[in-house]
């Protein structure tokens, strides 16, 4: 699989352990550190390790893995720890994890001391396919997810397949969602493909092949002005049930679970506003549902989930926007949606 070329630097598929420490000792680096949640910090640090083992200038920082930590409190933890291992503008931050790691690490790393550089190590499928290209830092704040951050693009991504081996179904269903979004915005022939495969362990050419998508899109439209949006695709609803879950719920839905709802939501809302077919509505409800567990969403809850959807940062002008599909692998960006219109949606996935 060959290197895949982003806006300003690599996306390495193979050999990535080796290219990760060459890029380290091309750098001139002063330090480096590596940040870890518990997870990645048992299971994938250990593997890197390894490969780095002969270099000295390093230290590990780690925190606490899930949503919870991708706060403010959680990048004061990381800076304070920059500062203590005086950690000067020629330092390097590896984000070693999933997409919290990568939105707070390249978040922390694009703030502190006005920004050094920062290197994404995805380890789960959700980070591989969508969080660790692009440039999009972040974190969380009074529940509403991305709502502070950057754009500031890493300086190279190394997307290491082994690391999903050890990864829970559920966390190869969450970045499935991901992919199955990247076919139904813009290419019908991938979403075939999707549909054909075993997705209980997509292949490493899905995955290369998502990547590959994600990245022409971010290319064409870094600072989502436009095409960009296309990516948005069943997160206004999705990003609005994720964060109703995660305040809720026991035991959240994954970002994955939220987007599936939220697409079989924003797809009914393609089908009764800009004519997305009967057919295609009927065969994006019937493959997601067929991957994802239901969740159920009582119509008492409809308020508090457009409340949330009033705060998401894609709005303009108060107006609730989203990206709906014309037909599956055509995208149509900027649909003002009515909160009668949200509310039916979202009858309907309850119906199914
Ligand atoms: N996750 C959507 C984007 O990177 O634009």
């Amino acid at each position: 699989m060959n290197t895949l070329n982003s806006i300003s630097y690599p996306i390495y598929f193979e050999n990535t352990l080796t290219e990760l420490v060459k890029f380290i000792n091309q750098g001139n680096y002063s330090r480096f550190f590596i940040l870890t949640d518990e997870n990645t910090g048992k299971y994938c640090l250990p593997i890197i390790r390894k490969h780095i083992d002969k270099l000295d200038n390093f230290d590990i920082i780690e925190i606490n893995a899930g949503e919870e930590s991708k706060n403010i409190d959680f990048c004061v933890g990381v800076w304070k720890m920059l500062i203590d291992f005086s950690a000067d503008r020629q330092s390097l931050l590896i984000n070693l994890g999933g997409g919290v790691i990568s939105d707070l690490g390249g978040f922390v790393a694009s703030t502190y001391k006005r920004g050094i550089d920062f290197v994404h190590v995805p380890t789960t499928l959700l980070s591989q396919v969508d969080a660790s290209v692009g440039g999009k830092t972040g974190i969380d704040m009074d529940n509403i997810k991305n709502i502070i951050g950057t754009f500031t693009q890493p300086k190279a991504v190394f997307i290491e397949q082994s690391f999903l081996e050890t990864l829970p179904a559920r966390q190869i269903l969450s970045g499935l969602a991901e992919m199955l979004k990247h076919g139904l915005i813009c290419d019908a022939s991938y979403w075939s493909q999707l549909k054909n495969s075993d997705l209980k362990k997509p292949s490493a050419e899905l995955v290369y092949k998502s990547v590959e998508i994600k990245n022409k899109v971010v290319i064409e439209d870094p600072h989502e002005k436009g095409i960009r949006k296309s990516l948005n695709f069943g997160h206004t609803i999705g990003h609005a049930v994720e964060t109703y879950s995660l305040v809720n719920d026991e035991n959240p839905l994954t970002h994955g679970e939220a987007i599936a709802i939220g697409m079989i939501c924003e797809a009914r809302l393609s089908n009764i506003k800009i004519g997305l077919s009967d057919a295609d509505l009927t065969e994006i409800y019937e493959t997601i549902n067929g991957l994802y567990p239901k969740y159920e969403i009582a119509e008492t809850c409809y308020k508090t989930l457009y409340n949330i959807m009033l705060k998401d940062k894609k709005n303009q002008s108060g107006k609730i926007n989203c990206t709906l599909l014309t037909s599956i692998g055509h995208c149509s960006i900027d649909n003002i949606c009515t909160e009668d219109e949200l509310c039916e949606s979202l009858r309907y996935y309850s119906a199914l």
